[in-house]
């Protein structure tokens, strides 16, 4: 898994896009050339509404390009409806990029990334960067209805093999994107963000199978910088990603409580003891 970044900084960021890709789903692209070469896949930023008067909400940097960064959202709350209002010109201070993100220099060749609902916003980096080492990269993408499958073209002419599914059954297939990926031929290794039942079904799924399983977990953050301990989540002991402080007396357990937002938001699905 990759190590944790150490060029978090605020980012002086101005909106030079802003598109509404589907309803209640909106596209910020962002001058931020420092952002996005700093920015490795599955890293997310806080981005701090400009009113000042609600608290920084934690966003995946979709693309990150030359001079553009950009984020991806559904508007569910008070600060993504602040952050949905912003217009080309506006300025977006943003926190990042924070996280450890997906460690994509593994040598499995045959890859399969699922992503539920908002999780695709954390899996455009993590794919590209496959698909530019030459893997076999196929998406299994997953939302309620047809029109909350956000940008699923740009993910196929990238290179991947697309394998969309809705609850309601309007796009593709009718059922859950690990339906889809019970029926297909085993990966060789899975990167997964959504929601958190999701993940559990593709955790058990790949201890099923013995296949590796890198998951982004989504967890409504407080600070999301490490210092709340807000967010944790169950982990081996044993992992190189359980957290040096604070010293418990653990009173021979094997189970540590890691910072989703410090030592993740990527965790190996054998890892987590949840
Ligand atoms: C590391 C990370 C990366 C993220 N990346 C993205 C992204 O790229 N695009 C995107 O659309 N969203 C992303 N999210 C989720 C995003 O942070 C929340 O949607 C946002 O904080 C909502 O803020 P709000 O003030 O608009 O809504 P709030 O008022 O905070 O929330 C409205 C409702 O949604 C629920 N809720 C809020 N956050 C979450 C969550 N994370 N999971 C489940 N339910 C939640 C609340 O319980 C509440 O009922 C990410 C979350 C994390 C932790
Ligand atoms: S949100 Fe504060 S420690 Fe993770």
């Amino acid at each position: 898994m990759a190590t944790l970044t150490h060029h978090a900084r605020v980012h002086a960021t101005r909106v030079i896009e802003r598109r509404e890709v589907a309803a209640g789903v909106v596209l910020l692209r962002l001058d931020a050339p420092e952002l996005a070469n700093a920015t490795r896949p599955g890293q997310y930023v806080m981005a701090i509404p400009p009113s000042g008067e609600a608290a920084a909400t934690a966003l995946a940097v979709y693309e990150a390009e030359g001079k553009l960064a950009s984020l991806l959202f559904f508007v569910i709350g008070r600060r993504t409806r602040e952050l949905s209002a912003l217009d080309p010109g506006d300025c977006l201070a943003v926190l990042g990029p924070l996280g450890n993100g997906f460690d994509c220099s593994q040598r499995a060749r045959d890859v399969a990334i699922l992503a539920g609902g908002v999780g695709i916003a954390s899996v455009l980096l993590c794919a590209q960067r496959l698909l530019a080492a030459g893997k076999r990269v196929r998406l299994f993408y997953g939302a309620k209805t047809r029109e909350l499958l956000v940008d699923a073209q740009r993910f196929a002419d990238a290179g991947c093999e697309l394998i969309l599914t809705t609850d309601d059954g309007t796009l593709g297939m009718h059922g859950r994107v690990t339906d889809a990926l019970a029926i297909s031929p085993p990966p060789e290794m899975i990167f997964s963000c959504g929601p958190t039942p999701m993940l559990r079904s593709v955790a058990r799924y790949a201890d099923e199978l013995g296949v590796p399983a890198q998951l982004a977990l989504e967890e409504t953050f407080g600070c999301g910088v490490g210092a709340c301990w807000g967010c944790v989540v169950p982990l081996t002991a044993a992992s190189s990603q359980a957290p040096g402080f604070p010293r418990e007396d653990r009173r021979g357990s094997d189970v540590v409580h890691a910072r989703i937002c410090r030592e993740g938001p990527v965790f190996w699905a054998h890892e987590l003891r949840w």
